[in-house]
Formats: structure tokens, C-alpha cells, sequence
């Protein structure tokens, strides 16, 4: 089977350098998986290297884009070759003036094609760090130094990470974020035009219903009042373009350990998720990222199908929608069991604040 948005979209470079899906939420979403196989969308490869901490007997990793696989081989590269504190340096999560040189070493021994195709990124790599060099964050970028501070001072962008009380958010929130500036600043950069000139592909907003922007206005109070700032790298990154105290999951000390022994549990399969499951063998568990919101419906129910059947029994299928509404199509309803409490502690703790929903649907057996 081919895919869809195979036809549509160019893959040709980096579109995501880190995930901007919290692994957190996955993780939990896909429940116990030790000594399972388990599927993942690449992006940029961090959540499926979250997904080692399930210890699982493999992960098999899938994308269409060879960029985006790119991304993962220098992770692991990364993970192999480098220090913690390296390894958050040379991503940009922490400053750093020697990015040049940790990018070199986390390279030591990856294939010529990798080292070549990241030796070529290596200035802006040392600009922004190796997860700041994707067309996503580079549309954050541009939202960070020269529009939001036409909007808010330098000050208020620094208090938005001061540890308060849920009531003392909301009075920052009211008092002094959300101001008719803010809003109006929402409505022009989050404008279809914009965000499929500079983010996304225009081809992914074929299908999404609703204004991005009003969208966007609701989620942001998500990360800004129902969830403590103080605790979200997501919003970190976009505000200030590097992490404060907080990481994502796979960034995480208290998990590199754990990831780095376990990285020859890794197949990665350049292509579709489509070419995975018409292999015959059966997974207990996929993170399906948000590919289904690319697809049109009927393109979903048919790759829905062709999952269930390279599904083992109780395996957990767990994705997000950031837009368009995508779940358990009518037809395969009765296969599965929407797992809705899951769903609803992963959604209380979204710090990847853009998704409208998040899904954990497990197969009946
Ligand atoms: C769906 S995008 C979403 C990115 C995401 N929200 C993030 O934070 O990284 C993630 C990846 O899915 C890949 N992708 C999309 N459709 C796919 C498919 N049918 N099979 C394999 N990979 C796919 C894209 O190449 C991209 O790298």
C-alpha cells in the first residue's frame, strides 16, 4: 500500500528536529509493553527512543521521510557518543559556544550518508541546536525574535515561567498575557496562509476544520493556566527558543541510562507505516503520532483496518489529533476498547499543549 501523503507532501529536509509530542502522555498511554514489539512514527526520533524505557524486545521505527530518520541515527549517535550534558547541549535544550565539536563526536561511527547530511547542517546546528533545525522550529523562531516582541516585554515573557497557584495563573493570564496585542498577533500568525507558508504543508490543512488560530488560543491556555508553565519545556522552547529546568521525556537524565542500553533494540524501517503492517507481523503496540489527521477519512479507515490487522490482541494504539477530529472509524468500532480514562490523565498532563485530542484505543481480543 502506498501512502497518501506520499504523493503530496515534499519530505526532502528536516521539518520536526525534536518532537513536539510529549512522551510523557505516550508512554503512559501505552501502558505495560515490557517485552513487547512495539511501532513508532520516527519525526525526530525522540519519543520513539521514550518508548525503550517500556522495555519492550524492540521498537520498530517507520517514516516516509529520510530527514526525519536522519534525525534519529544522530540521536542515537548521540546517545552512544556523548555525556548528558553534552547530549542536551548539542540539542539546544542548554546554551552552548561548542556545538560544533559535541555534533563531530555524537557522529563517531553513524553511516557517511548521516554524518554528511548533518555535517551540512552544522552551522545553524550550532546557532540552535540539533533540535532546533527543522522547518517547525524555525517558524517558532520567527514567532520568537521578531513578532512576540512587538507584543510582550522581555519581562513578561520571563515571569510566564515563575512557578504559581492555578488561581495566580489565571490572573497573569488575564491581567497581563492575554492582551488585545497577544490576540491580534494570534489571529495573523496562526492564519491558514501563514502556517502552511512557513509550518506546515498546505496539503495537511486539506482535511482540518475550524480557524487554526481560535484553535491555538484555546490550547495556550491549556499550557498557560490549567497546566503550570513552570513545568513545560513545549512552551519553553517556542518562548525562549532553549529549555529551562524542564525536559522533554527522552531528554531527561534520570532516562539516558536506561535508553542508552537498550538503543540495539531500535529496527529502523525507512518508509510507510502503510508497508509495516502489510509485513504479517503483529505489534502490542503503535505510537501513531498525529498521521492520521493527514489523511483523508477514507484513507484512514483503510489504514485503521490494516493496523487492527498487524495488531496483537490488547495492543494499544495511541495518537494525537491536532485539528482534525480522527478515531476508531464506525466500521472497526466493535474491535476495539477506547480506553477513555487513559485518554483523560495523558490529556490533564499535556505539556505538548497544541493537540485537540489525544487517543488510546485498545484492541479486543
Ligand atoms: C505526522 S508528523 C507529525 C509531527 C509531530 N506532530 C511532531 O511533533 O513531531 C510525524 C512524522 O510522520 C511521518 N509520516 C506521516 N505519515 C506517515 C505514514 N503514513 N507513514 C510513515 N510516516 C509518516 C512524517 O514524515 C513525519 O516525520
Amino acid at each position: 500500500m502506498t501512502s497518501e501523503i506520499e504523493a503530496k507532501a515534499a519530505f526532502d529536509h528536516i521539518r520536526y528536529a525534536q518532537l513536539w509530542e510529549d512522551a510523557d502522555v505516550l508512554t503512559q498511554g501505552l501502558g505495560d509493553c515490557a517485552g513487547g514489539m512495539l511501532v513508532s512514527i520516527c519525526s525526530a526520533g525522540d519519543n520513539a527512543l521514550a518508548m525503550l524505557t517500556l522495555d519492550p524486545a524492540k521498537v520498530v521505527v517507520v517514516d516516509l521521510s529520510p530527514a526525519q530518520i536522519a534525525c534519529l541515527k544522530l540521536r542515537i549517535g548521540a546517545f552512544q557518543n556523548l555525556s548528558h550534558a553534552e547530549f542536551v547541549e548539542l540539542m539546544g535544550a542548554r546554551p552552548s559556544t561548542r556545538r560544533k565539536i559535541l555534533l563531530s563526536k555524537a557522529l563517531e561511527g553513524v553511516d557517511e550518508e548521516i554524518r554528511a547530511f548533518w555535517s551540512a547542517l552544522r552551522d545553524d546546528v550550532e546557532k540552535v541546536g540539533a533540535g532546533g533545525v527543522g522547518k517547525f522550529e524555525r517558524y517558532f523562531r520567527i514567532f520568537r525574535t521578531r513578532l512576540l516582541p512587538l507584543v510582550h516585554s522581555a519581562k513578561t515573557l520571563d515571569d510566564i515561567f515563575v512557578s504559581r497557584t492555578s488561581a495566580d495563573r489565571q490572573t497573569f493570564y488575564d491581567t497581563r498575557f492575554n492582551t488585545w496585542r497577544w490576540r491580534l498577533l494570534l489571529n495573523v500568525f496562526f492564519s491558514r496562509f501563514v502556517m502552511g507558508r512557513m509550518g506546515r504543508d498546505k496539503a495537511f490543512f486539506d482535511h482540518v476544520e475550524g480557524s487554526p488560530a481560535q484553535h491555538v488560543a484555546r490550547r495556550i491556555y491549556h499550557a498557560a493556566v490549567a497546566t503550570d508553565p513552570a513545568q513545560n519545556p513545549y512552551l519553553h522552547w517556542i518562548i525562549k527558543g532553549k529549555h529551562g529546568e524542564a525536559l522533554p521525556m527522552t531528554w531527561r537524565e534520570e532516562h539516558f541510562e536506561t535508553i542508552k542500553s537498550r538503543l540495539d533494540r531500535i529496527e529502523i524501517r525507512p518508509g510507510s507505516l502503510e508497508a509495516f503492517v502489510s509485513t504479517g507481523e503483529k505489534a502490542d503496540g503503535f505510537n501513531l503520532s498525529d498521521i492520521f489527521e493527514y489523511m483523508s477519512p477514507e484513507v484512514f479507515a483503510k489504514v485503521y483496518e490494516s493496523i487492527l490487522n498487524a495488531s496483537a490482541p490488547k495492543a494499544r494504539l495511541v495518537y494525537w489529533n491536532m485539528m482534525a477530529p480522527r478515531r476508531v472509524p464506525a466500521a472497526f468500532a466493535a474491535s476495539v476498547t477506547t480506553l477513555s480514562e487513559v485518554e483523560g490523565e495523558g490529556k490533564a498532563i499535556d505539556k505538548a499543549f497544541f493537540y485537540s485530542d489525544f487517543v488510546v484505543e485498545e484492541v479486543k481480543e
